[in-house]
């Protein structure tokens, strides 16, 4: 049975199939075609915070190295002779006793579950334990009839943080040291029939990170079951080099793997259908099919097979709302004796052009693509960095609802399935890879590892990435201080070149803060990066578009990070500056106290600015190809401008409970033009201190104009103005009451909006985003609380505490307010809500259908329950 690469929700059933389906094989025969098992149940883990085994890096590297072996182009690492280290550690032996450590699932991060306040650990690291050496241990059952045919049998590990070593019935097999990519290790002359120990060290040092990594087996974990000769990893390369509406020729290449020692003859056939979006399966007949050819592949050899083939009418891959996000998939297929499948391969693709302009941007299909993009960090919010498909898809539908049409992977390679994602929803995506080269932002970051990796992890990373329609730019880097120096030509264009000869229909990209059209890197780089140049630092409003567009006139160039606003959802600071954009401080924008950042979406640090002085720049360059906001989503570290007091950013235009800030409305009125809308800050709820006191009203919206009433008093009609992005009216006097704007578009009513002073908390009003999920284990329903008021409206600075209780078969993995400084460790039940809003989310328990109720209680107040149906 093969098991397409991207089915990860039901990874959980496919693995007690599979076990069964095992178990079955076993009285037979061994099973003919591939198989990819789920093996992410079942693991014990057990961290440690001073090392437990006298193992590191420096000791296993020699024995490590060689798993880089497939994708270096130097000489081939050579596994040392003698016995590998680590054989007499107790915890590779089959003997230890692990029952008093955790039972855990992965996708698992060790240190989302707090405390906060890990010692020796900074707020730019998200104040977590991430920090120590963390083993798992599993037993994986192979069948005798699996080793009598001498199956293959690997390990597909989605991503560790970080230093993965692997040991099997207690031999070292390999590793993988950057945490963020994806490896595969060859288990087969490790493996024995019946019960084999596998067995994973990790080990994260403190200081390693700008921001939080996250810690564990973070992503999916995958055994991998084939034939002697089978369909190399990561062993197929689909690109459309020639498209049309009648026609699209499609170009595969196969590459084949032959184990055994002798030369084995096979017929290759691979056929082209259509990709359902929903089931993720291929619908329909084939659309177009590559006849059968035989190939020899000689023993411990790889032989690569190269056609064409032409798919009639093509549905293309594009964005929304323009394009549509069309997928196919490729299904390769192996046979020998005649019509004896030995492996299936299936690799979903898109059809779709690409066109790197220098003056127009982004071109997909013939049409121009300007980026609307945002970059995210990999974690996600109190789930850490445990990667779940559903809180995945949660941010990027959020950020599409806003128009955001590209996504930046900061800085590091994401898990496989958000690819699957962006193909799915139409994202397009820059796939960045690094945040240091060789020269070190912290002291034990990828510097350490860059001179024996980086060619390995580029060429992993662009091969196992690179048929995803939605990947349209490499990044091969940011803001790296070897930009400054010669050498960093170098690096880029090692890097870049790994790229093209790995995929070679896109171009590469590098995001540059101390940009200069005369250094070496910015002669190289495909696409010029710009970080926060393009738009002027802070309130200075010069750019560096015009130098390098008329130093590079061919190259495209485009905003790889802007903006970085910083601002605390529902929070409002007096006095508002009168600029469109304002260096924050203890003066401007801060409540230093509370640890908050006003809400009015003006303030950044000083290399940055607001939304509206970015805006104002940007169409002055109208040749640029776009932006990446920095950030979508608020993500755990790094909390500027209160760095050693909070837990998690101040950048984000969602915060990190998924709440949306003020900005999302004003991101929504430049991006989605066409969606009527107007949005008024501040809230109208201010204690009696505030009456009488200038209050500024500010208002996003897609009309040109609008109208404000203030108690039903109008305070002025303004149009607004070229290089303006929101109607301000600055002078307003707070009284209890009401506001009210009306907007227009060509002078015609376009939109409404409205606040008003609300009441004392009376109620909790639970909603679910969605009431109906899956029961596979994985699926989430993201839960609200709203503190309410007799009539129904939020209490704008409510932080009523909220004890949640859940029923059914359904559990609450976490809870969240979006308050950066809130240091209640994740997993409690127990949250204040934080500018009237609290979240839960609510995880579904495998094979249990039935109703989940989800409660939500405060004191004084009336409770309220959702109900979620899980089947
Ligand atoms: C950039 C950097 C990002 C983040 C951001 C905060 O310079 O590339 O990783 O640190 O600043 O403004």
């Amino acid at each position: 049975m093969a098991l397409p690469r991207w089915r990860t929700q039901s990874s959980r059933r496919v693995l007690s199939l599979g076990l069964l389906l095992l178990t079955i094989i076993a009285c037979t025969s061994a099973q003919a075609t591939r198989e990819r098992i789920s093996i992410n149940a079942g693991w014990r883990f057990s961290r440690f915070t001073t090392n437990p085994d006298q193992l590191s890096y420096d000791t296993l590297k020699s024995w490590i190295l060689p798993s880089a072996n497939d994708f270096i182009t130097r000489t081939k690492y050579k596994r040392p002779s003698g016995t590998p280290p680590g054989s007499d550690v107790q915890y590779v032996q089959d003997s230890f006793d692990d029952s008093t450590w955790d039972a855990v699932d992965v996708p698992h991060d060790w240190a989302i579950k707090g405390p906060f306040g890990a010692p020796g650990i900074s707020g730019g690291e998200g104040k977590l334990p991430y920090n120590g050496v963390g083993w798992y241990r599993r037993k994986i059952t192979v069948e005798a009839a699996d080793v009598a045919a001498k199956r293959n049998l690997y390990l597909d590990v989605g991503g560790a943080m970080s230093y993965a070593s692997v040991w099997l019935n207690g031999v070292l097999v390999g590793g993988w040291p950057y945490g963020y990519n994806g490896f595969r290790l060859d288990l087969t002359p490790y493996a024995k029939a019946g019960d084999n120990i596998l067995a994973i060290r990790l080990e994260n040092a403190p200081n390693s990170s700008r921001w939080y990594p996250g810690a564990g087996l973070y992503r999916n974990v995958w055994l991998i079951k084939v034939s002697p000769v089978h369909v190399a990893q990561y062993g197929t390369k689909i690109t459309t080099p020639s498209v049309s509406a009648q026609k699209a020729t499609v170009a595969v290449s196969v590459t084949l793997e032959n184990n055994s020692n002798n030369t084995e003859q096979v017929d290759l056939v691979t056929e082209i259908f259509e990709l359902d979006p929903a089931t993720r399966k291929a619908v329909g007949d084939a659309k177009a099919k590559i006849s059968r050819v035989s190939v020899d592949v000689a023993g411990g050899a790889e032989k690569t097979v190269n056609s064409t083939v032409d798919v009639p009418n093509p549905k293309l891959w594009g964005p929304p709302p323009k394009q549509t996000p069309n997928e196919y998939v490729a299904i390769s297929t192996l046979y020998v004796s005649g019509n004896k499948t030995i492996d299936t391969y299936e690799t979903p693709f898109g059809i779709r052009t690409i066109i790197y302009d220098a003056n127009k941007g982004l071109v997909v299909n013939g049409i121009g693509e300007y980026v609307k993009g945002v970059c995210n960090h990999h974690d996600l919010g109190s789930l850490g960095s445990a990667f779940n498909v559903r809180a995945a898809e949660r941010q990027l539908q959020t950020l599409q609802e806003m128009g955001t049409n590209g996504l930046r992977t900061s800085h590091n390679m994401p898990a496989s399935e958000l690819l699957d994602l962006t193909d799915r929803l139409g994202v397009m995506v820059m796939g960045e890879t690094f945040d240091t080269w060789k020269r070190q932002k912290v002291a034990n970051d990828y510097h350490l590892l860059f001179d024996d990796w980086h060619e390995a992890d580029m060429r992993a990373y662009v091969r196992r990435e690179r048929n995803h329609p939605s990947i349209v730019a490499w990044s091969i880097g940011n803001e790296v201080p070897d930009q400054q120096y010669a050498e960093g030509g170098t690096y880029a264009k090692e890097l870049q070149d790994v790229a093209n000869e790995e995929d070679g229909t896109r171009q590469s990209t590098s995001g540059l803060n101390s940009a200069d059209p005369n250094k070496a890197i910015s002669n190289v780089l495909e696409i010029i990066g710009l970080n926060y140049q393009g738009e002027g630092h802070g309130t200075d409003t010069s750019s560096t578009y015009p130098n390098f567009h008329s130093k590079f006139p061919n190259k495209m160039l485009w905003t790889t990070e802007s903006a970085s606003t910083v601002s605390t959802r529902g929070t409002y600071i007096f006095p508002v500056t009168p600029n469109i954009t304002a260096v924050v401080s203890s003066s401007a924008g801060e409540n230093t106290t509370a640890k908050y950042v006003s809400s009015y979406e003006l303030y950044s640090p000083s290399w940055a600015s607001s939304p509206d002085k970015v805006f104002v720049q940007q169409d002055k360059f109208p040749y640029a190809a776009g932006e990446f906001v920095w950030t979508g989503w608020d993500y755990l570290g790094e909390p500027t401008p209160f760095d050693s007091a909070s837990r998690s950013s101040y950048f984000g235009i969602i915060d990190l409970a998924g709440f949306k800030k003020d900005r999302f409305w004003l991101y929504q009125a430049r991006w989605r033009p066409d969606i009527a809308q107007a949005h008024i800050l501040p809230h109208w709820t201010w204690p009696s201190s505030r009456v009488g006191q200038v209050t500024p009203v500010h208002v996003f919206t897609s009309g040109d104009e609008a109208e404000l009433f203030v108690n039903g008093k109008s305070a002025g009609r303004k149009k607004l103005a070229q290089s303006q992005y929101r109607v301000r009216w600055d002078n307003v006097t707070y009284q209890p009451g009401d506001l009210k704007v009306v907007a227009y578009k060509g002078g015609a009513k376009w939109a409404e909006d409205s606040r008003r002073t609300v009441g004392a908390p009376a109620k909790l009003n639970v909603t679910a985003d969605r009431t109906t999920i899956r029961n596979d284990g994985y699926d989430l329903s993201f839960v609200t609380v709203a503190v309410v008021d007799d009539k129904g409206d939020v209490v704008p600075e409510a932080s009523n505490g909220v004890a949640f209780s859940i029923s059914g078969p359904g559990e609450i993995v976490s809870t969240d307010n979006g308050d950066p400084t809130d240091m209640t460790a994740f997993p409690s039940t127990s949250r204040k809500a934080f500018s009237g809003l609290a979240l839960a989310v609510v995880r579904s328990k495998k094979a249990a259908a039935g109703s989940i109720t989800v409660s939500a209680a405060s004191g004084g107040l009336a409770s309220g329950q959702v109900v979620v149906q899980a089947g």
